[in-house]
């Protein structure tokens, strides 16, 4: 008997896992591929090690800027790919690792629920059965394909954020359907090693949920360095290496490619695992289908001592948003307070210069019918900024409450505001004011001044 059964070993499984097994629960994963889950073998941490040979390769490109110079700087793309399977292999082995440091039992086999009892609850995996006080149920999402006319004719032209990655040869022309996270990031990659890239996107501006003003600032970047940007423009069908799309007047268009990403979306993974049987309740969308596994802010389905976490809830599908939930999930097994806030989770995207944001946009904040102030700067007030983005573009954008200050959003662009944005999700969790911000001492120089700087111009 199991104190904890799970299923699925991505960030949300295997935190989860590591935290019960530190807290001395008897516990077991069950993973059918690789530990790790799509964050660390085909999303996360792949696209950032290409990116980041992206980045590498473009200061060699630049270095003059800097008054470094590269005689002909090239990339040989599969040292890249090699390098991008090394990276994963050794942070799986990583997770093995702390399985077995935290006792965890892992099984490689898919696994299905066949029951429950007073006893526990029975899932079955490698012809063998497992009974466990409590299951945690971690298993993800799987890239959504829309049925597009002559998709499946495409063939292996037609690849996803999974094929993608296993590319052996660049593309010298990619079509990207749907400007969104993925697309944006793949966009990058490609646009910085030279091949053609084309994005259609079916909203008026690219990766949607973003501050406007930001996500007008990037597109306006990649345009300058020679990525198409098609919006508004409704993808009608494929033929062959060819993307059929309606531009805003309905004009027919047609943009080619040697390969064709769709990255429109992801679905979350809840059938055939035996859900439906022990009557565990979904999320409807507006269209009343099921998209994930419903679950209250303790992670618990309406099944006792059945919790979910992570992609599967199809809700605020980030990997670290998954290792959080897995957390609160745990915390109720062990019976501890814990509750999931959504509040303060950052989004990041890892395009070149990098954008990231947490709490509400202006956007939102104008919808929620908040009184709000923004106050806003240019990166460049961060000496650090300028000594080491030559010619780069950035924002910092913070949105306040009007009456207390009080941290509602901040966004920037700008490297490296990934690295930066945990101290903007300090902030709006602990609630901070814009008051108590300018009172911490940043370290100097670096760019994470540029928040600081930002919350002195409130008036
Ligand atoms: P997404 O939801 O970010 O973007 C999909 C885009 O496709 C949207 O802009 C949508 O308007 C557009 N679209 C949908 N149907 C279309 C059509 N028929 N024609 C043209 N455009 C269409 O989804 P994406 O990029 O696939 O990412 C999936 C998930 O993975 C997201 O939840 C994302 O948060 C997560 N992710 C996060 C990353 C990060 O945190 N850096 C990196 C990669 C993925």
């Amino acid at each position: 008997m199991y104190d904890l059964a799970i299923i699925g070993g991505g960030p949300g499984g295997y935190v989860a896992a590591e935290r019960a097994g530190a807290a001395g629960l008897k516990t077991v994963i069950f993973e059918k591929k690789s530990l790790g889950g799509v964050c660390l073998n085909e999303g996360c941490i792949p696209t950032k090690t290409l990116l980041y040979s992206a980045k590498v390769y473009n200061y060699a490109v630049t270095g003059d800027h800097y008054g470094v110079y590269v005689k002909e700087p090239s990339f040989q793309y599969g040292e890249i790919v090699d390098r991008k399977d090394k990276v994963v292999k050794k942070l799986v082995g990583g997770i093995k690792a702390a399985m077995k440091g935290f006792k965890v039992e892992v099984v490689n086999a898919e696994a299905k629920v066949t029951g429950r009892s007073a006893e526990g609850i029975a899932i079955s995996a490698d012809g063998k059965e497992f009974l466990a006080r409590n299951l945690l149920l971690c298993t993800g999402s799987e890239a959504a394909v829309p049925p597009f006319p002559g998709l499946k004719e495409a063939g292996d032209v037609i690849v996803t954020n999974r094929e993608i990655l296993a590319l052996r040869e660049q593309p010298k022309e990619l079509v990207v359907i749907g400007g969104g996270v993925i697309g944006m990031e793949f966009a990058a990659f490609y646009n910085t090693l030279g091949t053609k890239v084309t994005v259609v996107e079916m909203l008026p501006k690219i990766l949607g949920p973003l501050d406007d003003e930001i996500s007008a600032m990037l597109q306006k970047v990649y345009a300058k360095r020679g990525v198409n940007f098609c919006l508004k423009c409704k993808v009608t069908g494929i033929e062959g290496n060819t993307v059929v799309y309606e531009d805003p007047e309905g004009k027919v268009c047609r943009v080619s490619g040697d390969k064709i990403l769709v990255s429109v979306g992801r679905r979350a993974n809840f059938k055939g695992l035996g859900l439906e049987e022990l009557g565990v309740e979904f999320a409807l969308n507006p269209a009343g289908r099921p998209v994930g596994v419903k679950v209250d802010s303790k992670m618990r389905t309406n099944i006792p001592n059945v919790y979910a976490a992570g992609d599967i809830t199809g809700f605020s599908m980030l990997a670290h948003t998954a290792s959080r939930e897995g957390e609160v999930a745990v915390n109720n097994i062990l019976g501890k307070e814990d509750h999931m806030r959504y509040e303060a989770i950052p989004g990041v995207v890892y395009t070149n210069p990098e954008v990231a944001g947490v709490g509400l946009t202006e956007e939102q904040a104008k919808a929620s019918g908040k009184d709000f102030t923004v106050v806003k700067l240019p990166m460049a007030y961060a000496g650090r900024f300028v000594a080491e983005n030559e010619g780069g573009e950035g924002i910092c954008k913070i949105i306040v409450g009007k009456k207390y200050h009080e941290v509602l959003g901040v966004h920037m662009l700008g490297n490296p505001c990934s690295e930066i944005i945990h101290s903007a999700c300090i902030a709006i969790e602990t609630e901070m004011t814009l008051e108590q911000l300018k009172e911490v001492v940043f370290p100097h120089p670096t760019v994470s001044e540029i928040i600081k700087e930002t919350a002195f111009t409130i008036k």
